[in-house]
Order: structure tokens, then C-alpha cells, then sequence
């Protein structure tokens, strides 16, 4: 046990950098500045190999990961002269990229593990090698982290590290709010910088409701399966193909991921949360809960293993889940008959090369030899089950997603909207006053319900996140936000690493800035506070310039008014930039005067993004659809009149201000007061009591106007500012 013995080193100052997960390190006396490194020699006894004790099926070779890490040297470190060569021996200048077989990378349980690496820096050059390519890739993570700290320039030294764990990650709720293929690969490149590996994807599930019996109501409700194929044996299970992934999309994904280390791991959730299957075929449904199938009808079985047929050679993990979460107590027989014998099959089907995973519900508790223990368990909560007394003294193996660690999107009466700091650094119970937390730590409370350290049969960690109140409680991008400042330090524990809290805030935002392979903040590089700045009065030949010094030119098909100095919409034209969005925060100014006229479309897209649409027209709400969910106000912009609007990402919270008046939309001309409006949602169960929140929505860039299957916006706009900051209402 590595890391025990590497404890006994904290204190010396020089035994580790300061970079997350934390890495143990003996520094030397001396520095090397990594713009002296200008190639990457790929051990040409190795390139092609690859990691086959992991979890993908398709692991990249090492000279597939010295490629990303050479591109990320230019994203994270601006380092562009960087090449990637194959040769047999480290040379000067360069980052010597190996593998090294040797015993010394081992787990908390004292298992060889292939996700270690050593890491040797000296004034002239610099050795990676990993126990395999994927331990070699955890090695580049600590050089860009180190080097992105120390300005371009790392200590020279050696490091021996190695995950503690094999599973490190998080679960999201696909189910009950869809992700964009895109967002779900960024996310796995914030993962991939902080050596998490694993993406459980939970791909299928529903809203609840107070009438789960009522089954014309249940069959209208929220549900959605996210997969989605062609195959006539699933023909109608997916009525959401817009939100859903084909099989080459998932594909991309799971491929995208795994170039950085990082597997998705599918969930399709039966047989609780199975509204969705039940709406397809409502007779396999239980009378008494229409998100339940009746496993007793002869069909259920049948229909579940014709989902996993069809599905099961999309997925390029060795494990898959199959949910088998919150089912009825009163059939726990049934339930223990169905994860029996949908073991047996995804064995079986996959050729044995899968293995199943579900959720810990009922521990078999009078008859554990029933399930196998090839079985895994995810243990979340311990109403459902003891996981070293049911499960792991019964030689189960246990991933732990204890709901300590819970989240749930935007509100829950049970559990908080964001990780638990105190929880991460100091979740161990068996420390007086908290120690780090570390994944065999299941009970952050009462330290007997905890195996040791070095117990083989914790898999390791996984924090989950879930959308209890469905797709319109969130954006797409309030998940990330969720975990953004946190997950990094969980990430530390998973690993194994024993960051303070002080030591993790003083080095986190620096990191953050350097995460290469993502722009989850959206942030647009600008050389001042000022994004965009267009007066279509200087447009020409649809040119329209970017007077904020960045360059951002706007091009235009439309007329421009130049006594207005303003664009005019006609409902077909549009003004393009070529930027996408703008996360928080910022200030998007303008000045609009929408004409009255009833042959444009009733909510017509006045600004349009990647990541949402501003929507606004005559007589019509001003809106913000996002992740497929429309957010209206109860406010129009007054035709033919000139109004000054601000609209405004603060933080979590999104507002449009407004003036009207006939000014000329300069600041201090409008006849009226500003009036302030937020962008909310209603949150809740039906048939149970809603709260309102506020949304955090990005501000869309990419296109003004335009039409979208009809006549769209007709009216004036001018003054059109986009800022890095939050510019109130005056
Ligand atoms: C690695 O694999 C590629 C493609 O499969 C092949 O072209 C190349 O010759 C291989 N290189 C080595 C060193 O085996
Ligand atoms: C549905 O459940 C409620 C509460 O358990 C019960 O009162 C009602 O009779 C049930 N309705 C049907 C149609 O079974
Ligand atoms: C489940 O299905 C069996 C067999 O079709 C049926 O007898 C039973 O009533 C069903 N149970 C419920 C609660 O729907
Ligand atoms: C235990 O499993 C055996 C064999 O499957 C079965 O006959 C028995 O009824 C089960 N006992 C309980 C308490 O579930
Ligand atoms: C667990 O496995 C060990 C080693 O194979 C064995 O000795 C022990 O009896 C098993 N325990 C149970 C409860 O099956
Ligand atoms: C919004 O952020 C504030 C602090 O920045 C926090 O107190 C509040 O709980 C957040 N609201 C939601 C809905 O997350
Ligand atoms: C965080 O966790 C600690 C320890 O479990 C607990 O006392 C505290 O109430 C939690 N904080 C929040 C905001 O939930
Ligand atoms: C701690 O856990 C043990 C084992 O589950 C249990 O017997 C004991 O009652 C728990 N202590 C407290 C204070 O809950
Ligand atoms: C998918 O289509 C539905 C039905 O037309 C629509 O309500 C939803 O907004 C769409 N989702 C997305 C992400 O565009
Ligand atoms: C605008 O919103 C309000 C409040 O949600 C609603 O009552 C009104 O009908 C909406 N107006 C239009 C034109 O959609
Ligand atoms: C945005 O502003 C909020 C306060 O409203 C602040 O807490 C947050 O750190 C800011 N975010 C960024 C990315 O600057
Ligand atoms: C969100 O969806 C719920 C149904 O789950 C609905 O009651 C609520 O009005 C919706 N909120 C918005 C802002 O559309």
C-alpha cells in the first residue's frame, strides 16, 4: 500500500506537487521551463500498445494519447511547436512518452494497477512511464498541472503514483433531462483533467407524480429513453428522437471520451423508473405503479432482454448497468428473479465480455448465493442496504455513490444543489475531526459501517447528479455548473490524493483556465470588458465592424437605416457573428423596435446560439428556450417604440431589463424608468407544490434575426454590446 507508506512523507514540503488529484513527488534542486520541450518521443516499442485491464473496449494506443497530450500542451500551456515522434530513448528537450511494467504502481488494496505512472523531470528533459498508456496519460495530466502552476516551468524530481481506486467519476441523469452529445464529451475532458475515468450515463427514466396508479395520467407523463435506433424491436420505445443519441453519435461519444481516459459507462434503468417502457407497452405495467413493470407478466422479461439485445452492442464498456433501482418491496422475489436471469443473459449476450452493475435496493438478504457475485453493486443509500455487512462480508464487490454526495438539479427537499465541501475534506469519521473522504468511506457518520482502506472489493467512488424535477428545472449547462468548483477536490479523494481545502482553493481557478479539450464556462477571449461593440452605422457592404477591438465583425444580408443606425430585420435576413455563446457573466445590450405586423411568426428568434435562443416579437413574450424548454416573461417589447434592453447573466440568475421610450436608445434619453424582469421556472411534483427558481441561461451570439420555417423578427435593433461583466440597470 503505496500511498500509506507515502503518507508518512506529508510534512516535507518537497514529497508532493500541489496539483489535483495531489501527486507524490521528491523534488530535486532545480527547474526546467517546458518551452525548452519541443517534442514528444512515443517509445516506438509501445506506440501501438494499448490497456486492456481497464473498462473501455476500445483503449487508444499511446501514441493516440501522446497526440491529445500534444495538442493540449498548445490549448493548456500555449505550447505550439510541440511534435510527436517515435524513438527508443529520451533526448533533450523533449517529453519521453514509455511504459514500465514495473510492481511499484499498486492500489489501496495492494493490487497491481495499470492506471499508475512514474514521472522523472530533469533540467534537460523529461520521462513519463506509465504502467500502461492509460497510466502514462494520468502522468501528462500532472506535468500540464504542475506546469500551468509554475507558469510554464516545473521542479525537477521524481514521482511514483497511483490511483487508489479503478472507478473514479460521476453519474448524471440523462433520463429525466436530455444532454447534447457535445456537452456530455466536455464534460468527460473536465473528468479526464483531474483523472477521473468513469461517466455512468443514466439513459433512461421519468418524472414521478402524486397518480402513479392512474394510468391515463402516467402515460402522458415525462419519460424518455434516450438511445436511439432503428432496429423494428424497439420501434416506438423512443418517442424523443430529437433528444437522443443515434448509434453513431454515441459512438463519437464514447469514443471522444476514451480518447482522454474516460469511459461512459450506460445505465438503462429497469424495472422501476420504466414509465417510459410502460408507455410503449402499457400491459407490463404493475396496476398499483405505472413506473414499475410487472415482472410476473410473461412478457417483461422478454421485452426487457429485446431492449438489451438491440442495445448491448453499442456499448463499449465491460461494464453495464442495468439499473434495477427502487423497485416495489412487496416483490423483492421478483426482483431477485430478474436480476438473476438478466445476469445470465448479459453475460451471455455480450460473449462474456460485459458484466452487470445494478443499484443496491434490496440486498437479497436471506438468500445471497441467488444473485452471483459477478453482479457489482452500487450502494447509495442506507434505508436500501448496509454495504459491508449486505455486500461486501458476502464477497460483492461495491462501488459507492453513497448519497452524501447527491446532488440534484436546481431544488430538492432532500438533498443540496451542490457537493458537500466539509464532506470532501474531512468525510472520514474514523479521523477525530474528519479526515480526507476516500471511497471504501460509505458512512460519512459512523466509521463501523466502513470497511478499511486497503479493502479489494470497493471499487471506488462515483458522485451523482440528478434531475428529480425533469428537463425544465435546468439548463444543459447548470449541470456542470453544479459540480464545477467541487467535483475537482472529490476527484483528489477518489484518487486516493489528501488535498487541505486551503491548498485545493489556492490552486483551483488556475487549473480551471487551463482545462483543455472543454469551454464549459463559455467564456470568449476579449482584450477588454467589451466583447462586441456594433454601430450599424459604420455598416458596409454588409460588413459590420467590431469596434471593440477584437475583431469580431459582424456580417449582414440585411438593409441598414443609417439615420437610425440601426439593422433592419425584414423576418427572412439575418446579422451573423462568429461568435457562439457567453456564459456568465454578461451584459447583452441593445436597442430593439419591433414593427407591428401579424405575418411573422407568433414567437419569432430575435438572438440565436448554440446554447439558446432569445425569442421576442410583436405582442409576444420575450422568451429564453434552453435545452428544449421555453422560459418566458410576462413582458413584450411595446411596437413601434424604441426600448433599450439589457438582457443579463448574473451569476446563477438571468434578467432583461428594459427601458422604453422614444429616445434614441442612448443611455439617459429613455422617457421611462428601467424595469427589471428574471428569467424563472416553475419546479415541482404534479399533484404536489411547486417553487419557483431562477435559470442561468447563456447569452445566444451566433445570429440576430433571421426566419425559422416562417417570417421571423421584423423590426429595428441597434446599439448591439456584448460585455464580460454584469452591467445593471442604469
Ligand atoms: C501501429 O499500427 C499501425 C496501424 O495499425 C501500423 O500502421 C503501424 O505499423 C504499427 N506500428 C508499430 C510500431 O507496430
Ligand atoms: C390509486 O392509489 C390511491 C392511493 O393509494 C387509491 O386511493 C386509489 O384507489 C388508487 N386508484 C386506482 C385506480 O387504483
Ligand atoms: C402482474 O402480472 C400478473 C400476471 O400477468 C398479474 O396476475 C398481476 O395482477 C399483475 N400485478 C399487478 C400489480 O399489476
Ligand atoms: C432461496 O433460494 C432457493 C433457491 O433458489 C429457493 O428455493 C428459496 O425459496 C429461497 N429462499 C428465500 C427465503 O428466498
Ligand atoms: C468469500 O470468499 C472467500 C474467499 O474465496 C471465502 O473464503 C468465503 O467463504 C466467502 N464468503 C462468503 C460469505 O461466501
Ligand atoms: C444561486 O447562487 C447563490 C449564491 O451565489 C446561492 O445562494 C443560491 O442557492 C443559488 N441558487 C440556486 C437555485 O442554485
Ligand atoms: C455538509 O456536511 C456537513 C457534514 O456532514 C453537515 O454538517 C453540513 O450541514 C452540510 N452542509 C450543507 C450545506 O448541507
Ligand atoms: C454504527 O454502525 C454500527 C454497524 O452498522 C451500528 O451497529 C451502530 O448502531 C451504529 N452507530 C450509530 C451511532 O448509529
Ligand atoms: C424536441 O422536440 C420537442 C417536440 O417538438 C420539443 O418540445 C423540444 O423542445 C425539442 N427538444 C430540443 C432539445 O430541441
Ligand atoms: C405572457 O405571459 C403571461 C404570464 O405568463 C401570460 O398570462 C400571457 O398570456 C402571455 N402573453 C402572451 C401573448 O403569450
Ligand atoms: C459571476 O458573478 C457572481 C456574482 O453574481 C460571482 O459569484 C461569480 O463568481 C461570477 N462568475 C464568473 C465566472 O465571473
Ligand atoms: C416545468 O414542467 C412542469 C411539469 O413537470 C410544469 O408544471 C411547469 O409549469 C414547467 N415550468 C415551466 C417554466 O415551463
Amino acid at each position: 500500500m503505496r500511498r500509506t507508506s507515502f503518507l508518512q512523507f506529508i510534512g516535507i514540503a518537497s514529497a508532493r506537487l500541489l496539483t489535483v488529484p495531489s501527486t507524490p513527488f521528491e523534488a530535486t534542486d532545480g527547474t526546467i521551463s517546458l518551452t525548452t520541450i519541443t517534442s514528444i518521443i512515443v517509445d516506438s516499442r509501445h506506440s501501438n500498445t494499448t490497456d486492456t485491464t481497464g473498462q473501455t473496449l476500445i483503449p487508444p494506443t499511446l501514441l493516440q494519447f501522446a497526440e491529445t497530450f500534444a495538442s493540449d500542451l498548445q490549448s493548456s500551456l500555449d505550447q505550439s511547436t510541440v511534435s510527436v515522434i517515435e524513438g527508443t530513448s529520451s533526448a533533450a528537450g523533449s517529453i519521453f512518452l514509455t511504459l514500465d511494467d514495473s510492481t511499484a504502481y499498486l492500489d489501496a488494496a495492494g493490487r497491481h494497477t495499470a492506471e499508475g505512472y512514474s514521472l522523472s523531470v530533469t533540467s534537460s528533459g523529461i520521462t513519463i512511464a506509465g504502467a500502461s498508456p492509460l497510466g502514462a496519460w494520468w502522468g501528462t495530466r500532472s506535468l500540464i498541472q504542475a506546469a500551468v502552476l509554475g507558469d510554464g516551468t516545473i521542479k525537477t524530481g521524481s514521482a511514483t503514483d497511483a490511483p487508489g481506486w479503478a472507478t473514479r467519476g460521476v453519474m448524471l441523469d440523462g433520463g429525466r433531462h436530455y444532454y447534447p452529445p457535445e456537452f456530455v464529451i466536455e464534460i468527460c475532458s473536465y473528468l479526464s483533467f483531474f483523472k477521473q475515468n468513469t461517466f455512468q450515463l443514466h439513459l433512461s427514466d421519468n418524472l414521478l407524480s402524486a397518480y402513479l396508479n392512474n394510468s391515463e395520467y402516467e402515460l402522458g407523463l415525462y419519460a424518455a429513453f434516450r438511445l436511439d435506433s432503428d432496429d423494428e424491436a424497439v420501434a416506438g420505445l423512443n418517442r424523443w428522437k430529437n433528444e437522443s443519441y443515434t448509434r453513431s453519435v454515441f459512438d463519437n461519444m464514447q469514443e471522444k471520451c476514451a480518447q482522454r481516459g474516460v469511459t461512459i459507462l450506460p445505465e438503462i434503468e429497469t424495472p422501476g423508473h420504466s414509465l417510459v417502457i410502460t408507455q410503449w407497452k402499457p400491459e407490463l405495467a404493475l396496476s398499483t405503479d405505472y413506473t414499475m413493470l410487472n415482472i410476473s407478466n410473461p412478457d417483461t422479461i422478454p421485452t426487457v432482454k429485446t431492449i438489451w439485445r438491440t442495445f448491448l452492442p453499442w456499448f463499449y464498456s465491460k461494464t453495464v448497468h442495468i439499473g434495477a433501482d427502487e423497485y416495489d418491496s412487496k416483490l423483492a422475489d421478483d426482483y431477485n428473479s430478474f436480476v438473476r436471469e438478466m445476469d445470465s443473459f448479459i453475460q451471455a449476450e455480450s460473449g462474456f465480455t460485459k458484466k452487470m452493475r445494478i443499484w443496491g435496493t434490496f440486498p437479497p438478504k436471506d438468500n445471497y448465493t441467488n444473485i452471483s457475485t459477478d453482479v457489482s453493486i452500487q450502494h447509495w443509500e442506507f434505508f436500501e442496504d448496509n454495504p459491508l455487512f449486505d455486500y461486501i462480508l458476502n464477497n460483492y464487490t461495491v462501488l459507492n455513490s453513497d448519497d452524501a454526495f447527491y446532488i440534484v438539479g436546481k431544488y430538492s427537499a432532500s438533498y443540496p444543489q451542490t457537493p458537500n465541501a466539509t464532506r470532501i475534506f474531512h468525510g472520514d469519521p474514523s479521523v477525530p475531526g474528519g479526515g480526507p473522504y476516500a471511497p471504501n468511506i460509505f458512512d460519512i457518520n459512523n466509521a463501523t459501517n466502513n470497511p478499511p482502506r486497503g479493502e479489494p472489493l470497493v471499487l471506488g467512488h462515483l458522485a451523482a447528479q440528478w434531475n428529480d424535477y425533469g428537463p425544465n428545472a435546468t439548463t444543459v449547462t447548470e449541470a456542470y455548473y453544479a459540480w464545477r468548483d467541487l467535483l475537482p477536490a472529490l476527484a483528489d479523494k477518489q484518487w486516493g490524493g489528501d488535498l487541505s481545502q486551503d491548498e485545493y482553493l489556492s490552486i483551483f481557478e488556475t487549473l480551471h483556465a487551463a482545462i483543455p479539450g472543454q469551454n464549459l464556462d463559455r467564456s470568449i477571449e476579449s482584450c477588454s470588458s467589451t466583447i462586441i461593440k456594433y454601430d450599424f452605422g459604420k455598416a458596409k457592404d454588409g460588413k459590420v465592424p467590431d469596434l471593440s477591438g477584437n475583431g469580431y465583425d459582424g456580417h449582414t444580408d440585411c438593409a441598414i437605416d443609417g439615420a437610425a443606425a440601426a439593422i433592419v430585420l425584414d423576418g427572412t435576413c439575418a446579422l451573423h457573428t462568429p461568435l457562439g455563446s457567453k456564459g456568465r457573466n454578461y451584459t447583452l445590450s441593445f436597442t430593439v423596435k419591433p414593427s407591428d405586423t401579424d405575418s411573422a411568426t407568433a414567437l419569432p428568434p430575435l438572438f440565436t446560439g448554440p446554447d439558446s435562443v432569445l425569442l421576442a416579437g410583436a405582442d409576444a413574450n420575450v422568451t429564453l428556450l434552453s435545452g428544449g424548454n421555453l422560459f418566458a416573461l410576462n413582458y413584450s417589447f411595446p411596437v413601434d417604440t424604441w426600448t433599450e434592453a439589457k438582457l443579463v447573466g448574473q451569476g446563477n440568475q438571468t434578467f432583461l431589463h428594459v427601458r422604453e421610450g422614444e429616445g434614441d436608445g442612448q443611455s439617459g434619453t429613455g422617457t421611462e424608468e428601467w424595469v427589471s424582469h428574471e428569467f424563472l421556472t416553475t419546479i415541482g411534483i404534479l399533484g404536489q407544490s411547486f417553487v419557483w427558481k431562477g435559470i442561468a441561461v447563456e447569452a445566444p451570439l451566433t445570429k440576430v434575426g433571421g426566419e425559422t420555417g416562417g417570417k421571423g423578427f421584423v423590426g429595428l435593433l441597434k446599439g448591439l454590446e456584448v460585455l464580460d461583466e454584469v452591467v445593471g440597470s442604469s
